[in-house]
């Protein structure tokens, strides 16, 4: 039942269309008042009336019906009753039987969404910098397939740029391929690490690295073997960090596959009289529109950054054909997104309007900023593995007995890491801290799955379940029904806003409202239609809260 629709249908408001005012109709956070509510302020330009005004109109208009039993005006908000009983036992019954797909939309309709997101650079350690990007990205390719897109999750790798010279110079110097298969990423940084301490003393060092790097581009063998060493390890690292963050792509289609993609870019733009020469560099203007130049070449003709991401647009959008294409990418990177997006506007590309910077806060340590050159950097494995050790001690220390320890120490260590990077919302700078992440106490993880387990434990005792036909609700159960009906509207807006953070607080919000409603209400009563309404409300709330951990990629346990 879309008791939206029924109120838009109710209501006859001349020169706003019905799907506007279903857009403005909304679940008030208090149900005090009314079940949905409609901002007056919203019509008063439509309607060229005060809301208060607005509101008293409409309200006295109204018929009440089986569904909606009451319409009354506050302060210019229209605030609507519902049939509560009737609303939450449809709702009930609709939760079960969707299961998995309770809170999906066909909203997409096969629309085609890409998602930049991770996108690592090669030989690099994966540091909790990368948590962002990698669980924001995953998260919203599980949304948007969730409502019905067609997602394209991208790794474009960094996978282009002298620093592999330099790796080669520094890999001949100190390093062996035993070395490399052996400590993985931990050696790549550690030679790299003594690289630049080197190339201070010894600046001579730089220009072998750019010959080697030259190599590679010129497909000499020896160095495009080493180039695809230095690749496979970290990807292979990488993977198994993706692995427990249950996260996945569809291509890793990195900043050098675009090599050989660039010059019919390079030449549109001259074509189209956008590129300007200055110091014998190739930049697009762009001080029209307050932004410096766009850099397309350097003097010695060479790509930049800025190239590589043009002729991967251009090849997504005739690869994919998007409807958007975003990238998750941290705001550091403001400007560069600002000035390509600009670019390919300037170029005629009209497409230009459906590439979205979802940019995210910065992670900092309480040392400082971290730099892989200096080797101040967390790594996201030790944090990982650390967070799952922690787990398994707490299990240790409360549920001894308890099966399949292994398995349930990592789900919950794993969430609690991507939980904890999609908790607030995605704009805010984070300084990392160990104990925080550590903590299980609070509006956590462990404590959302606890839940789940809590209700499982529920369901196993109470049985089948059976009718509920004409019981009485009690606030507490009422509080929980109501926010099991906000679920659909809270994907939707966090696919709208690209804000993973709207699920995870949606999670805690109903896993709080059902330990209220557990506390104050036995559920395993002697009335058997009480006991049958508050074990399908269990039900229900384990299929949501399951479905809200599954899209942040967060596994739920049974027990715990
Ligand atoms: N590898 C880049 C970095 O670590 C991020 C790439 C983001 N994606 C893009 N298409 N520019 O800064």
């Amino acid at each position: 039942m879309d008791y939206k629709k029924l109120i838009t249908e109710k209501l006859n408001i001349d020169g706003v269309e019905k799907e506007t005012l279903y857009g403005f109709i909304e679940v008030p956070p208090n149900t005090d008042m009314g079940d949905y509510a409609l901002p007056c302020f919203k019509l008063a330009k439509a309607l060229r009336k005060p809301p208060v005004k607005i509101a008293e109109d409409l309200a006295s208009a109204f018929v009440p019906d089986q569904y909606i039993s009451d319409c009354t005006a506050v302060n210019g908000y229209l605030n609507f009753k519902i049939n509560r009983k009737g609303y939450a036992f449809n709702l009930l019954d609709q939760i079960v039987s969707e299961g998995d797909n309770y809170g999906s939309d066909n909203i997409g309709n096969g629309k085609t969404i890409c998602i930049d997101y991770s996108s690592i650079n090669i030989a690099k350690p994966f540091h909790i910098g990368h948590l962002s990007t990698t669980v924001i990205g995953s998260a919203l390719c599980k949304i948007f397939r969730f409502l019905g897109y067609k997602v394209v999750g991208i790794n474009h790798l960094g996978d282009y740029g002298t620093q592999f010279g330099k790796l080669i110079v520094a890999f001949k110097k100190w390093s062996s391929f035993e070395a490399v298969e052996k400590d993985r990423l931990k050696e790549l940084t550690r030679i790299y690490v003594k690289y630049h301490d080197e190339a201070k003393i010894h600046p001579e060092m730089d220009d072998e690295a750019r010959r080697y790097f030259k190599l590679i581009e010129d497909g000499d063998k020896e160095s495009n073997q080493l180039f695809e060493l230095f690749k496979r390890i970290t990807l292979e690292e990488v993977d198994k960090i993706y692995k427990l963050l249950n996260v996945d792509f569809d291509s890793y289609a990195g900043e050098s596959f675009y090599n050989d993609k660039m010059a019919p870019v390079v030449d549109e733009l001259k074509e189209k009289g956008l590129i300007k020469i200055s110091d014998g560099a190739s930049i697009v203007d762009l001080e029209e529109y307050g932004m410096p130049p766009c850099l397309i070449l350097k003097s010695d003709g060479s790509s930049l950054y800025a190239t590589r991401d043009m002729a991967a647009a251009v090849y997504r959008k005739n690869t994919y054909d998007f409807d958007k294409c975003l990238y998750v990418v941290a705001y550091q990177q403001n400007l560069h997104f600002k000035q390509f997006f600009k670019v390919l506007e300037l170029m005629g590309k009209t497409w230009a309007k459906d590439m979205v910077h979802v940019a995210y806060g910065m992670v900092s340590l309480e040392s400082g900023s971290m730099s892989t050159r200096s080797g101040n950097v967390v790594l996201l494995e030790d944090v990982i593995n650390k967070t799952i050790e922690k787990a398994y001690k707490v299990i240790e220390e409360k549920n001894p007995a308890l099966e399949g320890k292994d398995k349930i120490a990592k789900a919950v260590g794993t969430g609690a890491v991507i939980f904890g990077a999609l908790c607030n919302n995605k704009i805010k700078d984070i300084v990392f801290s160990y104990d925080r992440v550590l903590s299980f106490e609070g509006e956590t993880c462990p404590y959302v799955q606890y839940t789940v387990a809590r209700c499982n434990s529920v369901i196993s005792k109470c049985g089948e379940g059976g009718c509920f036909d004409g019981v009485d609700m009690n606030a507490d159960e009422y509080q929980v029904i109501s926010e099991l009906g906000r679920f659909k509207d809270v994907v939707k807006a966090a696919g709208e806003k690209y804000e993973p953070s709207f699920v995870t607080r949606y999670a805690l919000d109903l896993a709080t409202a059902f330990n209220k409603f557990y506390m104050n209400c036995k559920i395993a009563v002697e009335d058997e239609k009480i006991k049958n309404f508050r074990l399908q409300i269990t039900k229900a709330v384990k299929i949501t809260l399951t479905n809200a951990l599954t899209l942040l990629g967060i596994e739920t346990v049974e027990a715990m």
